[in-house]
Formats: structure tokens, sequence, C-alpha cells
């Protein structure tokens, strides 16, 4: 094989209460990158559609973490990347996770599968350093993996992936304006109280629980954030009306999309995901803030081949 087109999922990092170490990917949203092998050695970025993001290889993040890959590769050779950006950068649903894990995924099967996702994740992980100074995988696990992830260790790297209820869907309103992942981690505190990580850690186990037990009332007690939702919620539009009026229409339990300005909600069943749409749609309407929406069911595959 000399050519690869890929579909990059887009995620949701964080999902409420696993700040860095959760995560989980989307089937109805995704960049789409093809990938060709070249005599050329390096990695050359011939063309971004959709996005004014940067074609240097040092300066965009599917081209460091493709050199990330080649480094540890035998391969003589080099690759060329188109990108068909459709995931917005700055909106909070794992655009540049999306692109550098589209390419190294796709240089993988390239050159036959010499690396485990495990690996892909650390490649892609120096995109994500790229985008946001800190290389943290809640993006790039869900997107290698599929479904939900949690990062249980960095050092060493130890990723769990976590099974998925049939019925979760998510619903995710982008309102239109861009937030920096880089920005949004600046403004948080370094430190937490004992009763703030108690909080945490009790719902990051009973969400991770209640997936695996099939428990959408326990995934939706969980969903809750008491570190850095009530900081990074200040940046986005209407946040407190767009999270209730989510919960009222039928949400299991809603939050902040990554470092945002995106917002989430789960729900059980496409019916109650769309219930939730229409109410999102309906708050960002009566203030007049443009958005984006998405409904997806959890995407169970990561990135796959399309051609
Ligand atoms: N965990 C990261 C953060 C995700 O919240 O900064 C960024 O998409």
């Amino acid at each position: 094989m000399e050519e690869i087109k890929v579909f990059c999922p887009a995620t949701i990092a964080n999902v409420s209460c696993g700040f860095d170490v959760l995560g989980l990917a989307l089937d109805s949203v995704g960049d789409e990158m093809t990938v060709r092998k070249t005599s050329e050695k390096g990695i050359r970025i011939t063309k971004i559609l959709g996005q004014d993001l940067p074609l240097e290889t040092e300066n965009n993040v599917a081209g460091v973490a493709g050199l990330a890959l080649l480094e540890k590769s035998a391969y003589d050779g080099g690759f060329e990347i188109e990108i068909n950006k459709l995931i917005k950068p700055g909106s909070g649903i794992g655009s540049s996770a999306a692109s550098s894990t589209g390419a190294v995924w796709a240089m993988n099967e390239l050159l036959g599968k010499p690396f485990s996702n495990l690996e892909l994740v650390q490649f892609a992980m120096q995109g994500e350093k790229l985008a946001s100074d800190v290389a943290h995988a809640d993006n790039v696990a869900p997107a290698i993996y599929g479904g939900f992830t949690l990062v249980r260790s960095y050092e060493p790297l130890d990723i769990i992936p976590i099974p998925t209820p049939s019925e979760l869907y998510a619903t995710v309103i982008h309102p239109q304006i861009e937030v920096k992942t880089s920005d949004s981690r600046k403004i948080l505190k370094t430190t937490i109280t004992l009763k703030q990580g108690i909080q945490q850690w009790g719902n990051l186990g009973g969400l991770v629980a209640g997936l695996f037990k099939n428990d959408y009332e326990l995934i939706g007690r969980s969903l809750e954030d008491h570190i850095v939702e009530p900081i990074r919620s200040i940046l986005i539009p209407a946040f407190d009306d767009i999270k209730a009026n989510a919960l009222k229409a039928g949400a299991l339990g809603s939050g902040i999309s990554g470092s945002g300005p995106s917002i989430f909600a789960l729900s059980k069943g496409e019916e109650t995901a769309k219930k939730v749409a229409e109410s999102m749609k309906e708050t960002y309407q009566n203030i007049g803030v443009d958005f984006d929406i998405h409904i997806s069911k959890v995407n169970s595959q990561g990135v796959k081949k399309i051609a």
C-alpha cells in the first residue's frame, strides 16, 4: 500500500471528572487525511483544506507527530500528508488530536503496522505538546483506540480502554468562539483541596464503574467536576443555562468538552440526545450566539481507513 485515506474522529476529553485522563471518540464528526509514501525522506504537508494552518512540518501537529514516528522507524523514505480539516481548531473537540493521530495511524498502516496503539499515542502526544504546551493523551488515546479510554498513568504511559454502553449518545454544541487549550490551561489553579480531590476521584471511579456496568444513572450522577469547570465555564457563553436546559431535556449529565468552549451532554438513546440538541440550540438562539452542533454515538473504532 502506497497511499491511504483515513477518518480521524473528534473527541471529548476530560468528560467532566477526568481532567487529562478520560476521553471518548465521536462518530459523526472528524477530519479526513490522505497520507502517501515518498522516496524523499521526512514529512511534507502538501495541502490543508478548510482551515488556515501552518504547512511547515515542524509547526504542524501532524508533521511533528509524524516526525516522532519516523525517528523510531527503520523506514528509509518519507510521507506526504493532505488534511481536510473538518474540525475547527480551538473548538474543544480534539482538533489537533485528530490531525496528530490521523497522521501516525496512517503511517503505521502504510509501514505494515510496526507500532502498537500505545506507541502511536506516544507519537501523537508530541502533536498535542506543540498545540497546547502539554503532551496530554486524553484526546489522542480515544482517537486511536476508539470508545472511552482512561490514562491510568503518564509515567509510564498506561492506557485503559473502557467499554461503552450501547445506547450512549453525545450531543456537543460549539459556540463560535475559539479558545486555545494553552490559554484555558493557564487560568487553572495548580493545587486542589483534599475535599475537591475526594469528590473528583469518587466521580471518576463512579463514571468508569457506570460504563462497565451499563448503569446510565450512575454515569449521569458521576458527570461532575468541582475543579476545572467552575473556572473554565466563565469563558463560555451561557454555560450554566446550556447545561441546566440539557439536563431538563433529559441528558444524563453535561459539562465542558475538553478545554472548551464546546459543551457536551451524554444521553441514553438518540431520541433524548436530539431533544438535548434542541434545548441547547434554543438557548443560544435566544441570546444570539452562533453555534455548530453535533449528535453522535460513541465511536468504538477510532481512526479508520476510508479509502
Ligand atoms: N485535558 C485537556 C485540557 C484537554 O482540558 O486541557 C484539551 O482538549
